[in-house]
């Protein structure tokens, strides 16, 4: 396997992650709102590259960029669905699951480090609910 065809496959996947999820009524709208796509999908695989491969593609921050993004909470569950079986039908079975450990690691900060409140029900929310 050479580098570009493995970084080939590797873009593919987020090809094809982003077109399940344009498919799931929570996350399409979220995605919707990305202004440039090819350029988006060229620093998402970058960052699975470098997560995989440790190729340095990627020196960005994920977490911050996640704070201006403005989605429900229950994305985060249709999010790992898409991109489980993205990984599947599209990586290398030992690659699917490096990515899915590092997807669900993440998914878990994300939801704490973005959702650190909850309402009277207990549902996680980015906001600090007044009490009255
Ligand atoms: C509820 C779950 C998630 C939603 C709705 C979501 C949505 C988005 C959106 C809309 C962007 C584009 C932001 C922009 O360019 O302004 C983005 C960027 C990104 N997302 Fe997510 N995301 C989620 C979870 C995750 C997870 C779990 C990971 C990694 C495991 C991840 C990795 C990334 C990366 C690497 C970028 C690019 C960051 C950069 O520009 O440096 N996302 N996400």
């Amino acid at each position: 396997m050479t580098d570009s065809e493995r970084e080939a496959r590797i873009y593919h996947m987020v090809e094809r992650f982003y077109e399940l999820g344009d498919q799931d009524p929570v996350l399409a709208p979220v995605f919707a709102a990305i202004p440039d796509r090819p350029g988006h999908f060229r620093i998402v695989a970058d960052f699975w590259s470098h997560a995989l491969y440790g190729t340095g593609r990627y020196q960005g921050s994920p977490f911050p960029v996640h704070m201006r993004i403005d989605f429900p909470f229950e994305a985060f569950e249709r999010w790992l669905v898409a991109f489980e079986q993205a990984v599947s039908e599209v990586l290398t079975p030992m690659e699917a699951e490096i990515a899915l450990q590092r997807a669900r690691h993440m998914t878990q900060s994300f939801k704490v480090g973005l959702f650190p409140f909850q309402t009277a029900d207990g549902t996680p929310s980015r906001h600090l609910q007044r009490r009255s």
